[in-house]
């Protein structure tokens, strides 16, 4: 039976790779993005999330399959603070009463194994607050700061998204309302995200160093797109709260035997 799924970040990279997946196998896919796609939305802002709550609303008839919260940046500004953490918890939560008409609905939000690098502490608690103005603000001190503090902002809101879907997995509106609620975190995919980072051999060595890919290393948004098709899928029962590391190994270098 055809399902209906909603992907933000549609319009490119790991997004778009799933929108073309889902469609190829005959599912209706709602791409949203903040331009080039089904519904055109700016997810930092409070504006922009109530409309797409409210467009997805008109384009499904009340009723959708899946959500997928793909949409990020990764740059030192208070913009990836916004869309990171508060778009993708707005969008999992706002579309969530949408859920409730389907028989297999199914959440999937997409962090990053940049949770695992360095992070700053305010920022992260000011985001499980739900507190947006402080994140802000603290995420506005740090992009004024050097590039190392700069760059404390993707890592904090990656780790803050992943934890967030820990603690509401279990919860009564996600499990207790039959919604398998997980997480990827993807290591270094080959999208326009990484573009620049990954355009020379100088660029890529030092990538490497810092995100340890041993399986395969760097790889296309396909793989990505896979493993979110399937954990968004009527398969998938059963897998509460796990965030699952699409790393080439990242996760089992850095964290070895301390996480099992
Ligand atoms: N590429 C990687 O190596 C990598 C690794 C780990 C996690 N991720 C995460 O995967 C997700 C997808 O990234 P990607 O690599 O496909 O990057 P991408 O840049 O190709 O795609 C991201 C999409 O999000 C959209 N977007 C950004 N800000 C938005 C906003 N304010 N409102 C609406 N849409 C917005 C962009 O327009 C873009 O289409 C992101 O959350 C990213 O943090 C990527």
């Amino acid at each position: 039976m055809e399902r209906t799924y909603v992907i933000t970040g549609a319009a490119s990279g790991i997004g778009k790779a799933t929108k073309e997946l889902l469609e190829s196998r005959g599912d209706r896919v709602i791409g949203a993005d903040i331009a080039g796609s089904d519904i055109t939305v700016d997810l930092t802002t409070r504006e922009g999330r109530e409309t797409l709550v409210t467009v997805v609303e008109t384009l499904s008839g009340g009723t959708i399959d899946a959500v997928l919260a793909v949409a990020g940046l990764s740059s030192p500004t208070i913009a990836t603070a916004a869309v990171n953490y508060f778009g993708a918890v707005a969008t999992l939560e706002g579309l969530r009463p949408l859920l409730a008409g389907s028989h297999s609905p199914r959440a999937v939000a997409v962090t990053s194994m940049a949770s695992l690098m360095p992070h700053d502490d305010a920022l992260v608690t000011a985001f499980l607050n739900g507190n947006e103005d402080e994140a802000l603000a603290r995420a506005a001190e740090l992009a004024a700061g050097s590039p190392d503090e700069g760059n404390l902002i993707y890592g904090s809101s990656k780790q803050a998204l992943s934890r967030w879907v820990r603690r509401q997995a279990p919860t009564a509106e996600w499990a207790g309302a039959g919604i398998p609620l997980n997480a990827v975190a993807p290591g270094v995919v080959l999208t326009p995200m990484t573009a620049a980072l990954t355009a020379t051999e100088e660029a890529r060595t030092q990538l490497a160093g810092m995100v340890p890919m041993p399986l395969n290393g760097f790889f296309g948004p396909e793989s990505v797109a896979q493993l979110l098709a399937w954990l968004s899928s009527e398969e998938n029962g059963h897998l509460c709260g796990q965030v699952i590391f699409i790393d080439g190994g990242s996760d089992a270098v850095i964290r070895g035997d301390s996480t099992w």
